[in-house]
């Protein structure tokens, strides 16, 4: 733990799937008490009450603005989003929370002289005419749904701060992130994470997308060790300053559904596809990202037999707990 380190670290969006875990890896590496959580509402438990945690709305600039300087904030990580699947039903919001609410950061950063910012971007910046095998990095960006749209603006908004301002400003587009801890709000590859939920609890499953719904996905602790390592990286090494495309899996319901029946043979799955399968077949089935390979090192970890193995094992401990 760097107890000696000057870095004071504001994570926005703090509750969320990856939120909450990053806070906690920050807190491993920096100290607890070098690391402000904020969000919209207080945490649902107890447990993430492990440092200082303050209410924000990244909204409400002057309140951000005071935020920093009141805490001496050196590093802002700025996840608060609303998904692909709630933003197309509230698509204003989306744009408006999506977008403004990375000006406000990338204002606050630059009148406040913030050394490193970090925002996530998703796959969901690609569209309909883009490769959908092996995305590189750089290609056709027509995103369909509101989400994509306000994160493409968001990535051109991050490379103009650089740019013009110097704000060392670093993302990274996530794939569908799965993880055991903390449920997902609200996308469209959110089927990855509840399967394995409803695989142990229920031993069923009804999935809204096609059983051959190919997306790139990627289990948290692979998302964890990637945002840090892209985030400590030598600036000089950040060669892409809108968002890396970083991968890790490519798989659809039916390839999980085999992976989760090596462990609960009975698993039974049905399909029935919402608005959320069109969406899916907006985007790529798999990420090229040998920029970030190159750029600073990036590699995964995790294959699908593995990422299951651990997350039922994981699933299994906290229900135990549960009961006892
Ligand atoms: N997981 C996100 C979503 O489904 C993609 O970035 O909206």
């Amino acid at each position: 733990m760097m107890e000696t380190s000057t870095e004071k670290i504001l994570l926005i969006g703090a509750n969320g799937q990856l939120g909450t875990e990053l806070t906690e890896a920050l807190r491993n590496i920096y100290g607890n008490n070098r690391v402000v959580a904020t969000d919209v509402q207080a945490p649902p438990d107890a447990s993430s009450a492990d440092g200082p945690f303050q209410i924000l709305n990244v909204l409400d600039k002057a309140g951000l603005g005071a935020l920093i300087r009141s805490q001496k904030i050196t590093q802002i990580y700025h996840l608060a989003a609303l998904l692909s699947a709630t933003g197309e039903k509230k698509p204003m919001l989306a744009w408006e929370l999506n977008v403004n609410g990375l000006l406000n950061v990338l204002e606050a950063a630059r009148e406040c002289s913030i050394r490193k910012v970090f925002w996530p971007s998703t796959i969901a910046v690609f569209g309909t005419q883009t490769p959908r095998l092996h995305t590189p990095q750089h290609t056709v960006t027509d995103p369909v749904t509101v989400y994509g749209i306000s994160k493409l603006a968001g990535e051109r908004w991050c490379e103009y701060y650089f740019a013009k301002y110097r704000i060392d400003v670093r993302g990274l587009r996530y794939p569908g992130l799965i993880s055991y801890k903390n449920p997902p709000g609200g996308g469209t590859t959110d089927y990855a994470v509840e399967i394995y939920q409803q695989a142990l609890e229920k031993g069923s499953y009804q999935c809204y997308l096609a059983s051959d719904t190919y997306l790139p996905m990627m289990y948290m602790p692979d998302a964890i060790r990637g945002t840090l390592q892209l985030m400590e990286a030598e600036a000089s090494r950040i060669t892409v300053r809108s968002s890396y495309n970083i991968g890790a899996l490519s798989f659809s319901p039916q390839d999980v559904t085999k992976s989760i029946r090596e462990h609960i043979p009975d698993f039974a799955v049905s399909y029935q596809p919402d608005f959320r399968q069109q969406i899916a077949e907006s985007w790529p089935q798999s990420i090229d990202d040998s920029v970030a390979r190159r750029d600073w090192g990036w590699k995964p970890e995790y294959n699908l037999p593995q990422m299951t193995a651990d997350i039922l094992v994981n699933l299994r401990n906290i229900k135990e707990e549960r009961v006892v």
